[in-house]
């Protein structure tokens, strides 16, 4: 890697940044397609934000990702947002065009598709779908399935009302399950997926009975420390497909890289090992 100015400089803002995979998977890619580049991490406290996002600019950033605070923060304070940000209501990643304007979008439901298509190509679109979760990933998700052409999304949020706001702003076939009725929502479903943060290492384990699930139904997870989550062990004790959430981690970031780095960088099982090696 050489800094004789015309290294193309990358990175991902968060607060805090340490737990990033980011860093590591995109310098993978640099080494591997040897690209005069770097991705760094950016520690950027909320109230730094709007000056971190102007300094972009004068340190010549060809762009960056945007992750855990700031991602709703940032739709706001962009010069432009595509309509896809705009409907998840989070950017994930910046671009900075050639005038200095910050370009904004949104990877995470690309990110999803791609990799839901990739580990299990069969998953039964034209069924009903269930997500638990109607947080910011489960914003992304929502919209991945409703492009998908899932003729029914069963959405179920702890905090109910955050389910019914999503659905009745988002067009299409979302209906509102309560907290309490989940696991009867798995009734007929080809498709689940858990977009909370139940299962992660520290955080208490998801509550589902599984039961009412069809034997062909594809369960995912999009949390992924642990790999293996208790919903993602039951389901293949019962089995059921699953998907773990590191895919959706390697393909959200493949279209910044391509923006900023002028190449499409391929998912692939060494990236996966590699990044793996590095998780908790
Ligand atoms: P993210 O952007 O990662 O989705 P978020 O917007 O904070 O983060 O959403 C976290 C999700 O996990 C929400 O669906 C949240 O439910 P609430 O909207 O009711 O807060 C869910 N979640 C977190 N802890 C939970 C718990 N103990 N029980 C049930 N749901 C939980």
């Amino acid at each position: 890697m050489s800094f004789g100015g015309r290294t193309i400089l990358a990175g991902v803002m968060g607060w805090p940044i340490g737990h990033s995979r980011s860093p590591r998977l995109h310098g993978y890619w640099l080494r591997h397609y040897r690209i005069d580049g770097a991705y760094l991490p950016l520690a950027v406290a909320p109230e730094d934000l709007p000056t971190a996002l102007r300094g972009l600019r004068a340190l010549g950033f060809a762009g960056v990702n945007v992750t855990v605070p700031h991602k709703e923060a940032v739709l706001a304070a962009v010069e432009s947002a595509d309509p896809l940000a705009r409907r998840i209501g989070a950017v994930n990643t910046i671009t900075v065009a050639a005038d200095g304007g910050l370009h904004g979008t949104n990877t995470d439901s690309y990110g999803f598709s791609q990799n839901l298509g990739q580990a299990a190509p069969g998953w039964a679109a034209d069924r009903p779908a269930l997500v638990i979760g109607a947080g910011g990933a489960g914003r992304a998700v929502c919209v991945a399935l409703l492009d998908a052409g899932v003729p029914e999304l069963r959405l179920t949020n702890r905090t109910g009302a955050r389910a019914d706001a999503l659905a009745s702003e988002m067009r299409g076939p979302i209906e509102p399950v309560p907290w309490a009725e989940r696991a009867d929502a798995l009734d007929g479903a080809g498709l689940v997926v858990n977009t909370t943060t139940l299962g992660m290492t520290g955080a208490p384990p998801l509550d589902l009975d599984l039961g009412s699930l069809p034997a062909d139904a594809v369960v995912c997870d999009i949390v992924y420390t642990p790999l293996a989550t208790a919903l993602l062990r039951a389901a293949a004790a019962r089995g059921n497909a699953t998907v773990d959430g590191l895919g959706m981690l390697l393909h959200q970031a493949r279209p910044g890289f391509a923006a900023w780095f002028g190449r499409d960088p391929e998912v692939t099982p060494e990236l996966r090992d590699f990044v793996l090696a590095d998780l908790a």
